[in-house]
């Protein structure tokens, strides 16, 4: 029986390769997510953008910036209370909104991560990870801040970061969220 370490990382390395949808031509690197792996919560976001192509790392630019501040303000590091990933892996050209081809084909490595890592709670970042976890019927202005559960995982809906940078009066609703 593997360990979760070796099963991630065989994970990883598949993930890595991966060409399943055409992504993969205009990437510079597969983001595959980071974190403890023994964390008891998840982050899903919605797809790699600039910096993160760039870096191979999940929210490591503007957004990234704030996400880190709010996991301080709860006494959380990405490094210790959470694993962070995405629902697509590679960076949408433009950083245009993924397809629901593009999710749909690409999820199965989420759950499976999801499924290694096995974690209590997920976090869900924003409308993309709202609509693809929870279903099209939930809307994040709406549902933010409500759990809801996902198979037999608790799921709380948030505020994306983004939308944080966009629209700083969500950061009160976000802070109460978290
Ligand atoms: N936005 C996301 O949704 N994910 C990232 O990894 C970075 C920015
Ligand atoms: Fe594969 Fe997902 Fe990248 Fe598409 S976005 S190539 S499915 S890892
Ligand atoms: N609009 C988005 O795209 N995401 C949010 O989290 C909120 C509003």
């Amino acid at each position: 029986m593997d360990t979760k370490e070796e099963k991630i990382e065989s994970l990883e390395h598949r993930v890595l390769n991966c060409t399943r949808c055409h992504l993969s031509r205009t990437r510079n690197n597969v983001i595959f997510g980071e974190g403890n792996l023994n964390a008891g919560i998840m982050l899903i976001g919605e797809a790699p953008g600039r910096e993160e192509d760039n870096q191979g790392r999940p929210f490591v630019g503007l957004s990234g910036q704030l996400l880190d501040k709010i996991l301080a303000a709860c006494g959380f590091t990405r490094n210790e209370h959470v694993f962070i990933s995405n629902i697509v892996k590679c960076r949408p050209p433009g950083n245009r909104v993924p397809t629901s081809d593009e999710a749909s084909v690409c999820m199965p490595w989420l759950m499976m991560q999801i499924e290694i890592i096995c974690p209590q709670i997920l976090v869900l970042l924003g409308s993309t990870a709202l609509k693809y976890m929870a279903g099209a019927d939930y809307r994040i202005t709406r549902d933010h801040g409500k759990w809801i559960s996902i198979k037999d995982l608790s799921a709380m809906p948030v505020y994306h970061p983004a939308a944080l940078l966009r629209d700083p009066s969500l950061k009160r609703d976000t802070w109460e969220d978290f």
